[in-house]
């Protein structure tokens, strides 16, 4: 399939009515996104993403007032976290509504949703009579795109269209939450903050299930398999001194947050300044280009936990997962 990449939301949207895939910027990744109501569209995303149909999906809408068509449980709580961090990377757990296909919600009785800010989708999300189902738009376990190129290389020829928004702005995955007995649970770490859902919901429970042992059932958000943002080269989390000194004589490639390793053949500074929401921001981008260089191993080592530093963590701890 000749894969167009353009800014053109008009064909984009086109694209989606004829019930096409269309791979979309948002401000935390790039989204694989089809008609959410239309139930062979999203089938479709499944199968170019090769993920598996137990993982649901986040629906993309464009206004706060979409969520009662496709959810109820919208409480006070819900509007005041929606009103302070969206449109923006966070999103909602609810009790779904009819309205919304089974296969968008893996057969469960609720429904992700989410208003992403980005300019390019918000559009298109406006001038769409149906919202967007989109998951990441790289092949399930890979590292997700922040770029459109990153979605060409990887879904170049399964998909006809790719509306490039640039590189992405926040760079880690939407903040996953849910509401029990009107308390927060996160369910994923992402580019809201547990510290800001905190200010404004008092204490949340953390519930990022973490074992790929576990049924996906078991696990809060089904899709936090254990081994998730898998590069190709093996990733070793921790102290990147000890453990190159352990591997001495390997061509390794290094992700650091702040510091400069002048003897590392291939090594990425997420931060030299140390700002976490800079390092969430390259993340994805440093693995993909660690990862397609000529080395044995990648030694990376944690962020503190602090502001995007926790998102930033966790996906390292995915992605060292074996
Ligand atoms: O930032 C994002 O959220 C990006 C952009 C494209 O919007 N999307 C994204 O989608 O990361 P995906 O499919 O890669 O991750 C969605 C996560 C998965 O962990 C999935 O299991 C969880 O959300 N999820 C979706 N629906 C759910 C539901 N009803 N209950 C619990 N978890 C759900
Ligand atoms: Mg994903």
């Amino acid at each position: 399939m000749d894969t167009i990449i353009g800014t053109d939301i008009a064909e984009a949207a086109r694209f989606l009515q004829e019930g096409k895939c269309v791979a979309i910027p948002t401000e935390t990744v790039y989204g694989l996104a089809a008609n959410a109501l239309d139930p062979a569209a999203v089938a479709q995303i499944f199968s170019i993403k090769n993920r598996p149909t137990f993982n649901p999906l986040i629906v993309h809408v464009r206004s706060f007032a979409e969520f009662e068509k496709y959810a109820t449980g919208i409480s006070p709580l819900v509007k005041k976290l929606a009103d302070a961090f969206t449109p923006g990377p966070l999103t909602f757990v609810l009790p779904k509504k009819d309205t919304v296909p089974d296969l968008v919600t893996a057969g469960g009785e609720t429904v992700a949703l989410r208003i992403p800010s980005h300019p390019l989708t918000l559009r298109l999300l406006e001038s769409l009579p149906f919202p967007l189902a989109a998951p990441s738009a790289n092949p399930f376990g890979y590292i997700s795109p922040v770029t459109a190129q990153h979605v060409e290389q990887q879904l170049g020829d399964k998909i006809p269209y790719i509306l490039d928004g640039g590189p992405c702005s926040v760079g880690v995955e939407s903040t996953v939450i849910t509401f029990e007995n009107d308390k927060v649970v996160v369910l994923r770490l992402g580019g809201v903050t547990v510290e800001a859902i905190e200010e404004l919901a008092g204490k949340t429970e953390l519930r990022t299930g973490h074992s790929s042992s576990l049924h996906p059932i078991a696990i809060g958000s089904p899709g936090q398999m254990k081994s998730h943002y898998a590069p190709k080269h093996k990733l070793l989390l921790g102290d990147i001194e000890k453990h190159a000194a352990e591997h001495a004589g390997k061509n390794i490639g290094i992700l650091s947050f702040r510091k400069k390793y002048p003897d590392a053949a291939y090594q990425v500074q997420l931060s030299e300044s140390g700002n976490t929401d800079e390092a969430a921001r390259y993340l994805f981008s440093a693995l993909r280009f660690l990862d397609a260089c000529d080395i044995d191993l990648i030694l990376a080592e944690r962020l503190p936990e602090t502001g995007l530093g926790r998102a930033v963590n966790d996906r390292l701890e995915r992605a060292a997962a074996e």
